[in-house]
């Protein structure tokens, strides 16, 4: 939701804030812009569109400058177009802003500022936060900064320049995520790690409330109450390789690809001698056993991974679980107390309602856990204890081996829980060898579908041909039940993520309740009909489409009885696993149909409209 970076030091500022946004774009792409600061003036320069608009025009007229900061826009207050993307000037032009985050008394401030004189040219909440320091500045830009972030109510990371204070960035965050990266004789200021690795991978997180001071001769921190904080740098271990393409067309598919490496390592990491390991989890087996119910608390894709801890949790470890979507869990007083878990779980560790609902759990007295893939993300600090998926960095909007991680990392800490609580007969050391296997499988399912030209890529150019035969009139429709039900969820929410096709997840038993009526010949129906205790019911469920003229894809385990030349009009052959591990498998190739079906509609897959990777406002 909006990416910022600053730099101060020796090099060319444009060219490490362009290539600092082009790793940040995932986080919005409606436009973008950057300030530079010469020779005592601030120069703006921005434009709608995604990064390659500005970066052409900057080819054009190169602002030169080695301080600077730069944006990339999610449009919350004020449609994408060139004024209403950031920077954003005071009235004098001796200030500029990027901001992430929503501040919520701007009206408030902004009628506060014209009464004073101050002319605004956006639609955006943002500019009131220029203006507001332009009014406060006396001659010292971390000064003004402290006292304008005061009278900010909302959410927001900042980054501020000067014209008379060149080199200088001044950054500040509340709610939104901001780091600093420290090189040598240059300093960063970022939303994400991303943005700067290439450069230094000496790493500072800051903390709500706190304010950066960025010269070209070192950093200084300050927390809320103004006063300084001493940090060392994190290492961080990862590479910037990880977040590059590596080869791959786009990074959802590379993403997709590194799945069964991925699982493998998590796998070695975290069983061991049979039993599964979290060794950053600070929170003892005893505490745990004393838990009585468990809420799960999530957003996207990341709910429907809390939805499969569901059905394992109450199958294993055999507690009560329910499970949210985070903007409905911390509105509605939900029943958690000292004796409930709430775990949350969330790849960017920075969605703001999941934050909310980690803040609201802890008030109640709930413990909290939380799994994330981004290391010391918000929700990663503010929860008791953090699992971490260790999936590697997710560029793609649209999440892939960041849902499988989190699968995997529930079935293990299901396990966890289960030990804890003296559940007998868990018969760990049968079922961890059997999860051992999946990333094999993976890998095997995988690599029949590497070619360009694979079955699922057929299958999607028929949909694509069908689609426009039929005047672009289709949806589809994934149905499954139990354990996979999430997954019927999952497969459509990734179809409509990149592919804006409409399209509905539903248990299938749900189906003569309404979905039903949907069935022509127009819906593509997906039915995940893999080896399960409810198979007949799935088979049955084909028929009844096939009856009523509906086209289905099913998804099958490998030498099932069920053929293409049979009742099915498609069929995507799986591993053979038991039911309780075949999440993680599945859920492969309905994210290889929603990429392929995108890639057919000539879509931009990784960057899809109106989406972004972390939404940091509510
Ligand atoms: C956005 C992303 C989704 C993601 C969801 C939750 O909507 O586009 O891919 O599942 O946020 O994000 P989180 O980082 O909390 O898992």
């Amino acid at each position: 939701m909006c990416g910022i970076i600053g730099y101060t030091g020796k090099r060319n500022a444009r060219e490490v804030l362009i290539n600092g946004l082009s790793r940040l774009e995932y986080r919005g792409y409606d436009s973008a812009g950057v300030a530079i600061v010469e020779d005592g003036d601030v120069q703006i320069e921005k434009k709608q569109g995604k990064l390659s608009v500005l970066a052409e025009e900057l080819k054009r007229s190169p602002l030169q400058g080695t301080s600077g900061i730069g944006h990339t826009r999610w449009a919350t207050h004020g449609v994408p177009n060139d004024v209403n993307a950031h920077p954003h000037y005071d009235h004098r032009k001796d200030i500029a802003i990027v901001h992430n985050g929503i501040i919520e008394n701007y009206q408030e401030l902004k009628k506060t500022l014209q009464t004073k004189g101050y002319k605004f040219v956006s639609e955006t909440d943002s500019e009131v936060i220029a203006h507001l320091i332009a009014d406060l500045y006396t001659n010292d830009l971390c000064d003004a900064v402290k006292r304008a972030v005061k009278k900010l109510k909302g959410s927001f990371a900042i980054a501020v320049v000067h014209k008379g204070e060149q080199g200088r960035i001044v950054g500040a965050r509340k709610d939104s995520p901001l780091i600093a990266g420290a090189g040598d004789g240059e300093f960063f200021i970022a939303s994400d790690i991303p943005a700067i690795l290439e450069y230094t991978n000496k790493v500072i997180y800051l903390e709500n409330g706190e304010v950066i001071d960025l010269k070209e001769d070192g950093i200084t921190i300050y927390n809320s109450r103004g006063k300084k904080e001493n940090r060392e740098p994190v290492i961080i271990k990862w590479d910037i390789k990880q977040a590059e393409k590596d080869g791959y067309k786009h990074f959802m598919l590379k993403e997709i690809f590194e799945q069964p490496e991925m699982l493998r390592r998590m796998f070695t990491k975290r069983i061991k001698n049979g039993q599964a390991h979290f060794e950053e989890l600070t929170f003892s087996k005893k505490e745990l056993g004393k838990i009585k119910k468990i809420a799960i608390v999530a957003c996207g894709t990341a709910y429907h991974a809390g939805m499969i801890g569901k059905y394992l949790l109450e199958k294993i470890a055999k507690i009560p679980v329910w499970v949210d979507q985070a903007s409905e869990f911390r509105y509605r007083d939900p029943l958690v107390a000292k004796d409930t878990l709430v775990i949350a779980i969330s790849q960017s560790g920075e969605t703001a309602d999941t934050l909310a609902g980690v803040r609201e759990a802890k008030k109640r007295g709930a413990k909290v856990i939380s799994i994330c893939n981004v290391v010391d993300s918000s929700i990663a600090r503010e929860s008791h204890g953090v699992i971490y998926t260790h999936a590697g960095p997710e560029i793609a909007v649209a999440s892939t081996k960041a849902y499988t991680a989190q699968i995997a990392n529930l079935y293990l800490f299901t396990y966890y829980i289960a030990s804890a609580r003296g559940i007998k007969g868990l018969n760990e050391k049968k079922v961890f060898a059997a999860l051992k296997k999946i990333p094999g499988h993976a890998k095997n399912f995988l690599e029949q579908h590497h070619s360009k030209k694979n079955k699922i890529s057929g299958y999607a150019a028929k949909f694509h041909e069908y689609y426009l035969a039929r005047n672009n009139k289709s949806c589809f429709l994934y149905l499954a039940r139990n354990i996979n039900y999430p997954n019927a969820l999952e497969g459509a929410l990734k179809l409509k993520e990149i592919s804006y096709i409409s399209a509905e997840g539903y248990p299938a038993g749900e189906m003569k309740h309404g979905p039903i009526a949907l069935i022509d010949e127009n819906p593509w129906v997906v039915c995940i009909a893999t080896e399960a205790a409810t198979h007949d019911k799935m088979e049955a469920n084909i028929q009844e489409i096939k009856a009523r003229g509906g086209i289905v894809i099913a998804i099958v385990s490998e030498g099932d009885g069920l053929g293409e030349d049979k009742s099915i009009n498609y069929a995507i052959e799986v591993p053979r696993v038991p039911e309780i591990l075949s999440p993680m498998l599945v859920a492969i190739p309905l994210q290889l149909l929603a990429y392929y079906v995108a890639g057919e509609f000539g879509y931009d897959i990784d960057q899809p409209r109106n989406l972004a990777k972390s939404v940091t406002v509510e």
